[in-house]
């Protein structure tokens, strides 16, 4: 990078001298990043890697692109948009969408850039500090790395519990733990990423009502595949939003086909989202995302139906292929599957980049021989199985 040349003026100039090794420094540089905040010390951007590889499956994202005629119907909409003016900063016509289909009130509604959007939303909104300290957020591990990060970098304190072994919830340590933290906020994704598991409901109910003055954030990102099969009707708890105020809910258009769309929610009692809706921004959501939100929660709503029905059945598929492999796998509710190998998993992933097939690998030491596989089309599944079982045998 060429330095920045400065004008000269009333002010001295201080120029960088050599470092003991050699490399030449800026001090104005140097005075700038000692102004950044704290928390980010330690902290790396969260990248992804820059060529797709043919068989995507790292991400989980939709295996399914649009139909012709969805594609046109979405290229009417948009073409049709003023974008000389602002987007509606209520996204009222969406939200009067997405209300209807979860049988909510729009007003319990916080919408987002996705549902990382909503989770920082809540992150700096339930901050006050607690015994004179930042606030705890609590999470069981492993589990969906923004809660840990969204904390950091607001200077709250992240508490992650173990899941078991088995990575089901440990009722006893979660209850001593959400008693000695009194944490701001818990994050509960059911089912889990990485695991795929659902947590037992009975278990979790009674953590939430047991610590009612914790906002209980129940992130079903991957509540849509959470079926015994394909044609039955998801399972969700935002019921148990109408007995307990301390319950919240998340829920994302990413793993259900429109990850590019970046549209995410987060439903709360209303007093709650009256205090998130302060820290949102004004036109967060652009006029082309709401546009796409609200036909996919309409015109499209059939589409994508049919679409999580085949991924939940490919699913099974997966499944199966990998237990006729003889791969251990964890039990999934979600449209990915985390599988435990003899190999170390960047091995593993080093191998399966070479066949041209990427998973979802994890530095974490209780997930060091997994991998995690999104569901793909029966094509790619059966080309992920083939590319496993040669790296295997490699
Ligand atoms: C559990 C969970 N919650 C939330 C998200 C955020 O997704 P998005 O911002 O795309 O809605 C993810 C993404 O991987 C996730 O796994």
């Amino acid at each position: 990078m060429t330095e920045v040349s400065a004008k000269r003026g009333a002010f001295p100039q201080r120029r960088g001298g050599a470092t003991p090794g050699g490399m030449s420094r800026d001090v104005r540089l140097e005075g700038l990043l000692a102004r950044v905040s704290p928390s980010l010390a330690g902290l790396t951007p969260y990248t992804v890697p820059p060529v797709p590889p043919r068989i995507k499956l790292d991400a989980n994202e939709s295996p399914w692109s649009l139909t012709g005629e969805a594609r046109a119907l979405i290229a009417e909409r948009l073409a049709a948009l003023d974008l000389h003016r602002y987007p509606d900063g209520r996204a009222e016509a969406v939200r009067q969408a997405l209300a209807e289909r979860l049988g909510a009130r729009p007003d319990e509604l916080v919408m987002g850039v996705g549902s990382d959007e909503p989770i920082a939303i809540l992150l700096s909104t339930f901050s006050a500090p607690e015994g004179g300290r930042p606030p705890a957020v609590l999470f069981p591990g492993p589990s969906f790395v923004m809660y840990r990060l969204g904390a950091l970098v607001r200077g709250l304190r992240p508490v992650e519990v173990p899941l078991r072994d088995d990575f089901t919830l440990d009722a006893d340590v979660l209850d001593a733990a959400l008693a000695h933290e009194r944490p701001a906020l818990a994050f509960w994704a059911t089912p889990n990423n990485p695991t795929g598991n659902s947590f037992d409901a009975a278990t979790l109910r009674a953590l939430v009502e047991a610590h009612p003055t914790t906002l209980h954030v129940v992130d079903e990102a991957y509540g849509p595949f959470q079926r015994e099969r394909p044609e039955d009707a998801p399972l969700t708890l935002a019921g148990w939003m109408d007995e307990l105020p301390q319950v919240a809910t998340l829920g994302t258009l990413s793993k259900i086909g429109f990850a590019g769309a970046r549209f995410g929610w987060a439903r709360l009692r209303p007093e709650l989202a009256y205090e998130m809706e302060k820290v949102r921004q004004p036109f967060n959501l652009d006029a082309m995302a709401q546009a796409l939100a609200h036909l996919v929660l309409t015109d499209l709503k059939d589409l994508l139906e049919a679409q999580l029905r085949s991924i939940v059945r490919e699913r099974e598929t997966l499944e199966a292929g990998l237990d006729t492999l003889g791969i251990e796998r964890f039990p999934s509710r979600a449209n990915f599957v985390l599988l435990r190998t003899p190999l170390d998993a960047a091995e593993l992933h080093r191998r399966l980049l070479d066949r041209e097939v990427a998973v979802r690998v994890f530095k974490d030491p209780r997930l060091a021989r997994c991998a995690r596989v999104t569901v793909g089309t029966p094509d790619e599944n059966a080309a992920a199985l083939t590319a496993l079982e040669a790296a295997l045998r490699a």
